[in-house]
C-alpha cells in the first residue's frame, strides 16, 4: 500500500512535467529532490549515486557546505546590479580568475554556450582588427562531433542532425574538419581569412572522444603557425575533471581563448568565463558585448568559492588517481563481459560503449543502474558516460564500479 502511494508520487511529478514543460529533453524516470556530496536522493527517499555530476557541473559535489556558505552569505548582501555599476566582488573576482589560470582579462558570462559565443565573436573581432582579414569574411573552423550549446550559433557547428535539422539558415562563415586529425586541421586554416578553431579538448557530448597524445600539442602548433587563435572548450573537460585542472594541461599547451562553465559554480547557479590576452580581449569595446547577469556579485562570490575548493581538496589529483582505477576495474569487466565493446576516458570522465543484446540497449543498462542505486545516461544510444563528482573516494567508487559490474553482467 505506502509502496503504490510511494510510485505515484514520482508518476504524478513526472506526468506534471509532461503536462505543462516543453518535451526537449527524455529523461530517465527518476525525480531527485536533494543531494549531497556524490549521492542524490529521489522523493522516494532512494539514494543514488550520481554518476553524470550533471554534466560534470557538480564536480565539487553536490551542496557543497563552502559554495552553499559562500551563495547564501553573498545572496542576503548583493546579488545583482547589472554592469551599469561597478560590484564589490567584480574586480576581486576577475583578478583571482585570471591569476588561478594565467590570462590577462576575463569575460563574464552565465551559461557555457553564452561563453562559446563569446568566443566566437571575440575571435572574429580579433580576425579584423588584428590579423587584417577583410570585413565579413572571417572563417571560424570546428571539428565534427562537436557540442557546445543550443543556440543557432553553436547548432549551426553541429553535424550532429538531431541538433542542427530543422533549425535552418545557419550562421556562415564555419568550416568543420574531423576530430582528432591534424592534416585536416592544416588544410582548413592554412586559409589566411581564419579566425580560429574552436574544439573540446575531449568531446564530451560526443561520447567522451579522447583524442591522441601529441593532438592538442598539434592544435597548439598549427594555430601558432597560421596565426590562427586556439579556442578552447573546456566547459565539460575543464575544472578537474580530467585528472588536471584544464584538459589542455595533460599537454602542457595554452589556449590563446579559455572557454569554462559548468562547475565554475559548482553546480549551483549558471557561472560561465571567457579567458584571453589584452590583444584579443581587448578589441570588443564598451556597448560591444554583455549580459545582464554576467559578473553578477553572486556568481564572483560562488565562482571564488567553487575555483578555490578545488584547489583545496585537490580534486584534480583525485580525478586522476580515481580515474586510473575505474578504468582498469571496466577494463577486466569488458573482458567478463559481451555488451561493452570501449572504454575510454581520462580522470573521472569515462565511457563504455555498450552493444545492444536482445534488443536491450544502453538505456535498458542505465534504468538497471538506477534500480541498483547508480544513476547515469546514455548518450547517442549506444554509450554511457561515467563522471561522478569529483569529491567520490575509492570505498564509493569500488561501490559503484560492484553495482556497474552486477548490472552488466546480468545482461
Ligand atoms: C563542451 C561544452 N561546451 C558548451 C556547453 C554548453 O553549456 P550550457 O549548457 O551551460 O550552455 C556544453 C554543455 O554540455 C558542453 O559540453
Amino acid at each position: 500500500m505506502n509502496d503504490l502511494k510511494i510510485v505515484s508520487k514520482s508518476d504524478e511529478l513526472i506526468e506534471l512535467e509532461n503536462n505543462f514543460g516543453a518535451h526537449n529533453y527524455h529523461p530517465l524516470p527518476v525525480v531527485l529532490e536533494r543531494g549531497e556530496g556524490v549521492y542524490v536522493w529521489d522523493v522516494n527517499g532512494k539514494k543514488y549515486f550520481d554518476f553524470l555530476a550533471a554534466y560534470s557541473a557538480v564536480n565539487q559535489g553536490h551542496c557543497h557546505p563552502r559554495i552553499i556558505n559562500a551563495l547564501t552569505n553573498q545572496a542576503q548582501k548583493l546579488t545583482l546590479t547589472s554592469r551599469a555599476f561597478y560590484n564589490s566582488l567584480l574586480g576581486e573576482y576577475e583578478k583571482y580568475i585570471t591569476h588561478y589560470f594565467g590570462y590577462d582579462k576575463v569575460l563574464p558570462m552565465n551559461t557555457g554556450v553564452e561563453a562559446g559565443e563569446t568566443a566566437v565573436k571575440l575571435a572574429r573581432r580579433w580576425a579584423y582588427d588584428v590579423k587584417g582579414v577583410s570585413e565579413n569574411n572571417a572563417k571560424l573552423v570546428f571539428a565534427n562531433g562537436n557540442f557546445w550549446g543550443r543556440t543557432l550559433a553553436a547548432i549551426s557547428s553541429s553535424n550532429d542532425p538531431s541538433s542542427f535539422k530543422g533549425f535552418g539558415p545557419y550562421m556562415p562563415g564555419y568550416e568543420l574538419v574531423d576530430y582528432n586529425d591534424l592534416n585536416a586541421l592544416e588544410n582548413a586554416i592554412k586559409d589566411p581569412n581564419t579566425a580560429a578553431f574552436m574544439v573540446e579538448p575531449i568531446q564530451g557530448e560526443a561520447g567522451v572522444v579522447v583524442p591522441d597524445n601529441g593532438y592538442l600539442k598539434g592544435v597548439r602548433d598549427l594555430c601558432t603557425k597560421y596565426n590562427v587563435l586556439f579556442i578552447a572548450d573546456e566547459v565539460q573537460t575543464g575544472l578537474a575533471r580530467t585528472g588536471k585542472m584544464l584538459a589542455c594541461d595533460h599537454e602542457n599547451v595554452k589556449p590563446d581563448i579559455l572557454v569554462l562553465g559548468k562547475a565554475l559554480s559548482g553546480g549551483t547557479i549558471p557561472v560561465s568565463a571567457v579567458l584571453a590576452s589584452n590583444e584579443i580581449m581587448l578589441t570588443i569595446k564598451p556597448g560591444e558585448h554583455g549580459s545582464t547577469y554576467g559578473g553578477n556579485p553572486l556568481a564572483c562570490a560562488v565562482a571564488m568559492e567553487a575555483l578555490k575548493v578545488l584547489k583545496d581538496e585537490s580534486l584534480a589529483e583525485n580525478s586522476e588517481k580515481l580515474g586510473i582505477i575505474f578504468r582498469d576495474e571496466m577494463n577486466k569487466l569488458k573482458q567478463d563481459s559481451d555488451i561493452i565493446i570501449t572504454v575510454r576516458g581520462k580522470g573521472l570522465f569515462n565511457a563504455i560503449v555498450i552493444k545492444e543484446k536482445n534488443g536491450k540497449t544502453a538505456w535498458d543498462v542505465c534504468l538497471e543502474f538506477a534500480k541498483e542505486g547508480l544513476l547515469a545516461k546514455p548518450t547517442h544510444g549506444d554509450i554511457i558516460r561515467f563522471a561522478p563528482p569529483l569529491v567520490i573516494n575509492k570505498e564509493q567508487l569500488m561501490e559503484c564500479v560492484a553495482i556497474i559490474r552486477k548490472v552488466i553482467l546480468s545482461f
